[in-house]
């Protein structure tokens, strides 16, 4: 079978299954399974495809048909510009989070310059958050922390990858590797996106995240705001003075999450809308 035909093959399976993008995903799996680029597909779409990998396209085609995200079927995922290893058991890094990333280099650049800083990212899954700062910002020293053995793994495996000297992860739970008073006060920033969707939203998720990302990054209790009130508790005793506690949140989350950071004793608390005037960012300074 050639490319055009296989292509065109794939397309049709994929035509009416919900949150797919038929013409883009079918070249972006056959070209990560011939190990070549995309525009090879365009270019010698009358080339034979040899036999296993046909075979390999349809079983990739058929787990898409059943909602298996692409990125585990790619095994990667861009992030600010970063290819970032993922893979079951660890959430797929989402470009929400980049506004996130984005609102930090702002605050890092005017707060710090060139000086350096210490920051701790509470829940690192692939290590999005803590790599893109590691990358962008030599003078940082990024430390993660993560509850599960899987995102650690992967985590790592992103660090070596990027060959980050300044970013080192930690296994525990939220601020427990950190217990003991040379850590008191320590961090410049506090981030996190914590598994924030409320218990009673589990049934109405798209069957992407819900059936195969792992639960543990995604629920918060009932409401939710499980981790937000647990982290912003003791987020305090961890930041210097007027060090800056950031929040990834759910598009609805906003004024309950700024009510427990004010509660705590934080000030400037704000929220960050993306661009489509969704709640997206809290931030408070110690
Ligand atoms: C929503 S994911 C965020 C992953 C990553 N920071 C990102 O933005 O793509 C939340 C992460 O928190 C971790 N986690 C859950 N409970 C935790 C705990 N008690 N302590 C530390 N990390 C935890 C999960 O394993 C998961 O990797």
């Amino acid at each position: 079978m050639v490319i055009d035909q296989l292509l065109a093959e794939g397309i049709k399976s994929l035509e009416n299954i919900e949150y797919t993008n038929p013409q883009l995903e079918v070249r972006l799996i056959l070209s990560r399974l011939m190990g070549v680029d995309k525009s090879y597909l365009y270019a010698y779409g009358d080339k034979e495809v040899p036999e296993d990998l046909v075979n390999d396209f349809r079983d990739m085609i058929l787990r898409r048909t059943q909602g298996y995200p692409l990125q585990y079927l790619l095994g990667t995922q861009e992030f600010m510009g970063m290819e970032l290893e993922v893979s079951e058991g660890v959430l797929i890094p989402r470009g929400d989070t980049e506004i996130l990333v984005q609102l930090l280099l702002d605050h890092i650049k005017e707060s710090f310059g060139d000086d350096e800083f210490t920051l701790l990212d509470i829940g690192v899954g692939s290590g999005a958050i803590s790599l893109a700062i590691g990358k962008f910002c030599p003078n940082a020293k990024v430390y993660g922390v993560d509850l599960y053995e899987k995102p650690l793994q992967l985590a790592n495996r992103n660090k070596e990858r990027l060959g980050l000297q300044n970013v080192e992860y930690y296994r525990g739970d939220l601020f427990s590797p950190f217990e003991g008073r040379e850590w008191t006060g320590h961090f410049d920033i506090i981030v996190s996106n914590p598994p924030y969707i409320p218990e009673l939203d589990r049934d109405g998720l798209q069957v992407e995240v819900g059936r195969y990302e792992p639960e543990t990054a995604l629920f918060a209790g009932e409401d939710g705001l499980d981790f937000y009130r647990r982290i912003t508790a003791k987020a305090r005793d961890y930041l210097r003075d007027r060090g800056l506690l950031a929040y990834e949140i759910g598009h609805d989350q906003g004024v309950y999450v700024a009510d427990i950071l004010r509660k705590e004793g934080f000030s400037d608390v704000k929220v960050t809308d993306d661009l489509e005037n969704r709640n997206r960012v809290v931030t408070g300074r110690a």
